[in-house]
């Protein structure tokens, strides 16, 4: 048993990390309702003895999501937050408060409360000058070049009518699609996953590589006009403005007079909204006119002419039978809940995932317990607590995480930066070496026709113990197998020399370097037309790709400094696998750009951004993010960002327009 002073540091411990876990890395171990459950432990017990009192005590402070990258900027209107309620018996309290409060007639305007992140858009003569995102609501992180990515978010707002200085704040999300095939990817690579499209958006607005940000395609909804000239009193109006400005503004807002209109309007969407793109996790009700709003005021939180209501998270409470260990190709160790079955949301729900350590040490997680299980925005049910009261019949024994790698008994190491322990036996651990097999002949890499029980079963009669021994099987190695016949064998055959011809971007994906996805397989294949040029690769050259970062560069280079990795590599080649771009793709190549350094800033007209830059790349150019004394010409569309204008005038760095560009490359000299 903790003593109280005991309990009490390791809360702070624990909420200092999940803390940072959250604000700072985007990237929490712990649902919200199990780090809120904990706070407030921690605050009764503060309040229980005064004497441990700590000014540097997590519940001191409210969080921020302040990133020592990104420029701070302090809001000119304080970013609050809303009250949250959850019965219609609380939506009616709010609305006779402020019937009583008001004591003349009003509007209530709903809206649904978008579950992303929050922004605030800074327009000045119409122009996009700065996005912020909340912060502690004081001071927020300027993210303008991220949200300058996303499409929804106009630069320039249209119409003559538009203030001088406009903020419109709103939310910024994760459509549920991008959230799905981002997490797809990211399982492939066996990161950690986003644990809801609220997560992976605030995640993505706090990358570093606004690149990056550009392909996650994100979206927005403003919600809210501040300024000195609004066009009007009532709110729903401005919103209505704010549309013909060219801000993008939900559909589903409806200004209500009565209870029963609220009501109706929060029944309405409690199921309607399943069938939106994006996640949305509840109502918010405003006062409609913005002279009854500054009446009511704020308090020093939240505002008291606005509530949020929140739609009940699809929970269902069943017992937790067992806990598994999972170790992937990579070595990853994944604990998964083994549940009674139970209902949820239409689906029978058998296992739920438990993310890491630190989320299982936070649940205090017994064999025997009942547990809830959300799945809220997750694609995988998660438990989100415990119902400590069912222990009462005696409690099972405590879930600890494993030391050994469940499949080959090796001492699991921990990954301190994401919390996660990795089997470190690569080259001993069957699941490892089967998974990398496995991994090379998907669909998407090699596409050899043979499921994970025949490479199992090869495995196991030494046969095939890495992807370049599948080319030196024989038809009589097969025959022999247990309930093999000449068909399948010869079908086998076939199906490996056809892989022969797969391409070589889809070959360098299927080589399982850590992090190497399809897509930046085929980024780096563009640029490193041979394996031979990526093995030689340095960290700046593969860096100034686009979409490769420090950590997939280091990946790359990890892997070729490799002997085994290379020696896997040299085997497949002289079974004549694809390690070169064939003479198409080559075709498409020319040398007009070569050795040039070419900056992309603004919007274009004739193609996107991504076409640029691939266009670069393809003339043999480099493209990177930031105008330097080594830049040779900035491409440039509309608006090109005045930061980079002005630099390039200080340098004096060529500008060239996209037609200008396209002739460059289309004509027979050399740029
Ligand atoms: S109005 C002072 N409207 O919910 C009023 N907020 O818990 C400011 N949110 O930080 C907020 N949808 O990020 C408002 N239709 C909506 C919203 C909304 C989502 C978020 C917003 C805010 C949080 C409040």
């Amino acid at each position: 048993m903790q003593t109280p002073k005991e309990r009490i540091e390791w809360l702070r411990e624990q909420l200092h990390k999940h803390n940072y876990n959250y604000y700072v890395l985007s990237q929490p171990t712990i649902s919200d309702a199990e780090f809120d459950r904990m706070m407030r432990e921690l605050i009764d017990l503060e309040a229980k003895y005064p004497e441990y009192y700590d000014p540097t005590s997590p519940s001191v402070r409210v969080g921020s999501d302040i990133n020592k990258n990104f420029t701070q900027i302090a809001h000119r209107y304080p970013m609050l937050s809303l009250q949250n309620t959850y019965s219609e018996g609380e939506v009616a309290d709010f609305y006779n408060r402020v019937k009583k409060a008001l004591n003349e007639d009003f509007e209530i305007v709903c809206e649904l409360k978008f579950d992303g992140t929050s922004i605030s858009l800074i327009y000045e003569h119409k122009r996009l000058v700065r996005a912020v995102t909340r912060g502690d609501g004081k001071m927020g992180d300027d993210v303008t070049d991220n949200v300058r990515t996303i499409r929804s978010v106009p630069l320039i707002l249209r119409g003559d009518d538009v203030p001088d200085y406009i903020e419109a704040r709103g939310e910024v999300l994760m459509p549920w699609k991008v959230f799905e095939q981002l997490n797809k990817e990211r399982e492939e690579q066996e990161e950690p996953l986003f644990a809801n499209p609220r997560n992976a958006a605030s995640g993505t607005l706090k990358l570093q590589d606004s690149r990056v940000v550009a392909s996650r395609k994100l979206d927005s909804y403003i919600y809210y006009l501040l300024g000195d000239e609004l066009p009007s009193d009532s709110h729903y109006e401005n919103l209505q403005v704010a549309r013909r400005w060219g801000l993008r503004v939900s559909d589903a807002i409806k200004k209500c007079k009565t209870l029963d209109e609220i009501f109706a309007y929060l029944k309405y969407w409690e199921t309607e909204r399943k069938k939106l793109p994006i996640a949305t996790d509840g109502v918010v009700l405003k006062v409609d006119s913005l002279v009854q709003q500054r009446n009511l005021g704020n308090t020093s939180k939240f505002p008291r002419w606005a509530i949020a209501y929140k739609f009940n998270a699809e929970k269902a409470l069943t017992r937790l039978i067992s806990v598994s260990f999972q170790v992937g190709r990579t070595g990853a160790v994944t604990p998964v809940a083994n549940l009674e079955p139970v209902l949820l949301s239409g689906t029978t729900v058998k296992r739920a995932s438990l993310y890491n350590e630190d989320a299982i040490n936070a649940l205090d997680l017994h064999i025997g317990d009942m547990v809830y299980v959300e799945k809220g925005g997750e694609i995988i049910p998660k438990i989100t607590g415990v119902n400590k009261s069912a222990r009462s019949g005696g409690i099972g024994e405590k879930i600890r995480f494993t030391e050994k790698c469940p499949d080959c008994g090796a001492q699991l190491v921990r990954s301190e930066d994401e919390a996660i322990y990795y089997c470190p036996n690569s080259e001993g651990c069957p699941t490892q070496i089967k998974g990398r097999i496995e991994h090379f002949v998907t669909r998407k890499a090699m596409n050899i026709a043979i499921g994970p029980e025949t490479i199992s079963l090869l495995y196991e009669k030494g046969l095939v113990k890495d992807p370049a021994d599948l080319y030196e099987l024989k038809f009589e190695d097969l025959i022999h197998l247990e309930r093999w016949a000449e068909t399948s064998a010869r079908n086998l055959l076939a199906s490996i020399e056809k892989s022969k011809s797969v391409p070589y971007e889809r070959v360098l994906y299927a080589l399982g370097i850590r992090y190497v996805g399809e897509t930046v397989a085929q980024k780096l294949a563009q640029a490193f037309p041979s394996i031979d040029l990526l093995a030689q690769a340095t960290f700046e050259q593969l860096t100034a790709v686009e979409e490769i970062g420090d950590r997939i560069a280091q990946s790359v280079i990890d892997a070729f400094a490799n002997p085994k990795f290379m020696d896997l590599v040299n085997r497949l080649r002289r079974h004549g696998l694809q390690f070169s771009l064939n003479d198409d793709a080559l075709a498409a190549k020319t040398d007009k750009l070569k050795g040039k350094n070419i900056v992309i800033s603004g919007t274009f007209q004739l193609h996107s951004r991504d076409e640029y830059k691939a266009m670069i790349l393809q003339n043999g150019g480099k493209n990177s993010g930031s105008v330097s004394k080594n830049t040779d010409f900035i491409l440039a569309g509309e608006n090109m960002g005045p930061a980079k204008l002005e630099k390039a005038k200080k340098l004096g760095v060529k500008i060239i327009d996209e037609k200008t560009f396209l002739s460059m490359i289309n004509s027979s000299d050399p740029a």
